[in-house]
């Protein structure tokens, strides 16, 4: 029998404030805490065929050396940058040192939201976005993410 093939590697980061879901403002962001979230992408990961390692930090330096380690070990990264998704040229710089698709993704659809959240630093970088669909979005970006990749 010839061993079977590694399975590719996605990195899921979570910025700031993210760990908080489920008790941080429920009807913007919803009942769901990171835990269930994470468990539900580790569960579809599996169903894929894809190894899906999940990383939160409220502090963008953890979040650049997070990047800065998947250059060369993964295949593809979904990130909801939160607040940093606004302000943050230190996480596009990092992003872009990556020759593997970026995901971005957001719980609230930021267009609808304040003026200063419609600006994504990413965007630009990102393969695809999703934005608005709440929890099931994540699943939505590994499952887009999945076929990038293929
Ligand atoms: C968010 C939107 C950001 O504007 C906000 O700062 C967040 C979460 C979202 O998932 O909808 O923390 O990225």
């Amino acid at each position: 029998m010839p061993d079977k093939l590694p399975q590719k590697k996605i990195l899921v980061i979570h910025g700031p404030n993210l760990n908080m879901l489920g008790q941080r403002e429920p009807d913007i962001y919803g009942h769901q805490s990171l835990d269930e979230i994470n468990a539900r992408l580790l569960s579809l990961g599996e169903n894929l065929g894809l190894d899906i390692e999940t990383f939160q930090s409220n502090h963008e330096g953890e979040i650049v050396d997070r990047i800065q380690l998947a250059v060369g070990s993964c295949h593809g990264i979904l990130i909801n940058p939160a607040a940093y998704t606004h302000t943050s040229i230190a996480i596009r710089d990092a992003l872009s040192l990556l020759d593997i698709p970026v995901v971005e993704i957001h719980l609230s659809n930021i267009y609808k939201r304040e003026p200063f959240r419609h600006k994504s630093l990413i965007a630009d970088i990102a393969a695809a976005r999703i934005s608005g669909f709440g929890a099931h979005g994540y699943l939505l970006a590994l499952q887009g993410l999945a076929a990038l990749i293929e």
